[in-house]
């Protein structure tokens, strides 16, 4: 079968708690609301990218549990394929234990669980999907080999690639970026691989160019509400694309959205310029600040205008 969107990452059960602010070290703190959702980037960009109207497929492992169960209808009531979707019985369904504070940001510790047993086997399995994608999208939420191997079977393919260097840690493998057709991370992840601060969007220019430098084909550093920066080997002049402002309710997984975004215009629209990609991409993402949660908050085809599809 020939999807649009295929992505090889994670899915987390997102355990949320709204607090006024982020505790600091030893403290406890009253929160006002607690709630359980989908979350784990690799299935909300999957999960984004559906919304909007891309033929997709999820290559991921959860556990054989009834959080993994409860999952893989949720991909099902997306429209997502489940058909490289496996359950295993030696790890836990991955779990996200999140706080929003009353800014909409937040801080999250994951516990990968089953997300880190997707191997080798399992891209085996999801070969011909694989292959004849229009776009791949893979994370750091799983093992970085198995990404690798993702990205390596992608690219022998012509598969167009995005990588998502997200949750970042310094000494990425530095094939990651050659494998990368567009590489895409926010502005902590960018310090993170870099070793340097980037407050504004000239400094995130400069971390682009250089990333774009480790052999990258395009690179975007998002902002959040400073929106994003734009450059790729065509044209190494950072472009800022700002975004309109909005009131951010719960932040999380805006990024995810963003990429879902950039995969499904991508496949749709692929000669697309990358600037108008990113433009469009940061209003569908704006959407997901204004709602509670992570998967719950991103935008149907039916709510965005027809310019934006
Ligand atoms: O990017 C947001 C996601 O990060 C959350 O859904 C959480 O599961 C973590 O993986
Ligand atoms: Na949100």
């Amino acid at each position: 079968e020939d999807y649009d969107v295929v992505v090889v990452g994670s899915c987390m059960t997102d355990l949320v708690s709204q607090a006024p602010r982020l505790p600091r070290v030893g403290e406890t703190i009253h929160g006002h609301k607690f709630f359980i959702g989908f979350g784990g980037k690799g299935a909300n960009q999957c999960v984004q990218a559906a919304r909007m109207g891309a033929k997709t497929a999820m290559v991921c492992k959860v556990g054989k549990d009834v959080f993994g169960d409860n999952y893989i209808q949720n991909f099902k009531n997306n429209g997502i394929s489940t058909d490289y979707v496996e359950q295993t019985s030696d790890a836990a369904t991955g779990a996200a234990s999140i706080i929003v504070n009353d800014a909409g940001e937040n801080a999250i510790v994951i516990v990968a669980g089953a997300n880190m047993l997707l191997g080798d086997p399992e891209l085996q399995k999801a070969q011909g999907a694989l292959n004849h994608a229009k776009v791949m999208i893979c994370q750091l939420e799983i093992s970085p080999d198995t990404s690798l191997n993702a990205l390596r079977a992608a690219r022998k393919h012509q598969v167009r690639t995005i990588f998502n260097p997200a949750p970042a840690f310094p000494d990425l493998s530095p094939e990651f970026y050659k494998l990368s057709d567009i590489f895409c991370c926010n502005e902590s992840e960018a310090e993170i691989l870099m070793g340097k601060t980037v407050a504004t969007s000239e400094d995130a220019g400069k971390v682009a160019l250089e990333l774009l430098r480790r052999g990258c084909g395009s690179v975007i550093v998002t902002l959040g509400s400073q929106g994003c920066v734009v450059l790729s080997s065509q044209d190494s002049h950072p472009k800022h694309i700002p975004t309109t402002s909005v009131t951010a309710v719960d932040t999380t997984g805006a990024g995810d959205s963003f990429i879902g975004a950039l995969a499904f215009y991508l496949a749709h629209y692929p000669s697309l310029p990358l600037e108008e990609v990113a433009r469009r991409a940061n209003v569908v993402a704006s959407f997901s600040v204004q709602k509670e949660g992570t998967q719950t908050s991103f935008p149907y085809q039916k709510d965005l205008r027809a310019e934006l599809l």
